[in-house]
């Protein structure tokens, strides 16, 4: 159990956690595959802290989130959901969210918010601004007058840099940017200690994306929450994140601190992704580009042994044979692979 006072304190711990979506098929709709968009993921995330999640489409960020908030059985029913996603109180109570009843997780919905991708679908177009925000604090804090509620509204729009006039106004009377304000504004209404915020720049123009980041920076600083950022780009979440885990067809391939992870990537899979980035950063190491070459996998269809190997520049054949662990480098990072080591070429 941790001790809640120290500022390495645990809140969230996710442990091996597994989603298989069924697949049906034929006349009796009978299950004939699982996808497996996560498979045995395991990280911590810690109070004040934020944690970029990044990895290729459909490798199961979004998923992880959703599990995280206990929301996958109401979004696909049969799901198959198992291991731990366990939230630290201040005491050092700690509950198993995936254990919880959809009655007793409600507790939980207040601590943990949630900031979407798109900001034009995410905010319900008939409700004004001041209800938008306002609906989080009405359920969490029905005791609330509706003086009160109207102050925390106002309050609340102005932490995220909106004028209290805009209240009244309408989602549609806004730009991207000032739609993921108002997003921002209700995942922060009841003051909750972790925002899952998944892809919350992508649809912005790049103009617009830094604004909306420092936003968010500024306000985990202000209120000390943490978050799980999810994105695709390696660039965005290394300046927004603290730690940062990248996954690859459902699994945890690399997790370091976000230098580590970034100016020395480790991972063969992470340092393909890393030479990615246009525009190379002088102080990175790895300056070769690595352009992957074989099949993409499916997570219905996965590969045996090691998740990377058909697309792997260096795999050997024993890499078939069982998923690799994740490794405790020389520098501390955990790395899904024997045959790599911090700071040396790969292949040596
Ligand atoms: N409700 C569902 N039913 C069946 N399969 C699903 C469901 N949700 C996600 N999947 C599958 O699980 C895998 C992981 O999807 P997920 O949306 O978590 O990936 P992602 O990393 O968030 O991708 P993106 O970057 O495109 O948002 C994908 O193969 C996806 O097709
Ligand atoms: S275990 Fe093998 S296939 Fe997987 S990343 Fe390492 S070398 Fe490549
Ligand atoms: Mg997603």
């Amino acid at each position: 159990m941790s001790n809640a006072k120290t500022s390495n304190d645990v809140l969230l711990e996710v442990k091996d956690l597994k989603v298989y979506f069924p697949v049906h098929a034929g006349v009796f709709q009978r299950k004939v595959a699982d996808v497996k968009a996560v498979d045995g993921v395991s990280f911590t995330i810690k109070r004040g802290e934020t944690l970029g999640l990044v990895g290729e489409s459909g490798c199961g960020k979004t998923t992880v989130g959703r599990a995280v908030i206990n929301v996958l059985r109401h979004v696909s029913p049969g799901v198959h959901v198992s291991g731990e996603v366990n939230y630290y109180e201040k005491d050092g109570t700690v509950t198993n969210l995936l254990a919880l009843s959809t009655k007793n997780m409600r507790a939980y919905r207040s601590k943990i918010q949630m900031i979407f991708q798109d900001p034009f679908s995410s905010l319900n177009a008939r409700l004004s601004v001041k209800q938008i925000i306002a609906e989080p604090l009405e359920i969490h804090q029905p005791n609330l007058s509706a003086a009160e509620v109207n102050d925390q509204v106002v309050w609340l729009l102005e932490k995220v840099g909106l004028q209290p006039e805009y209240a009244a106004r309408f989602p549609h009377e806004f730009s991207g940017g000032q739609r993921q304000r108002i997003g921002i504004a209700r995942a922060l209404s009841t003051k909750p200690d972790l925002i899952i915020c998944d892809e919350p720049v992508s649809a912005l123009d790049v103009s617009v994306q830094a604004q909306v980041i420092n936003l968010m920076e500024k306000l985990r600083e202000e209120f000390g929450m943490s978050y799980l950022f999810v994105a695709h780009d390696l660039s965005v979440v290394y300046h927004i994140s603290q730690r940062i885990a990248v996954m690859y067809l459902g699994n945890v391939v690399e997790i370091g601190t976000s230098d580590q992870v970034y100016f020395n990537s480790t991972h063969p899979y992470t340092r393909a992704l890393l030479s990615a980035v246009p525009v190379p950063d002088p102080e990175r190491k790895d300056k070769q580009r690595i352009v992957l070459q074989g099949d993409i996998p499916t997570p219905m269809n996965k590969p045996s042994g090691c998740g990377f190997r058909t697309r792997c520049p260096i795999a050997k054949p024993s890499c078939a044979d069982a998923p690799p662990l994740l490794d405790t480098k020389s520098d501390g990072r955990l790395v899904a692979c024997p045959y790599v080591q911090v700071g040396e070429p790969m292949g040596v």
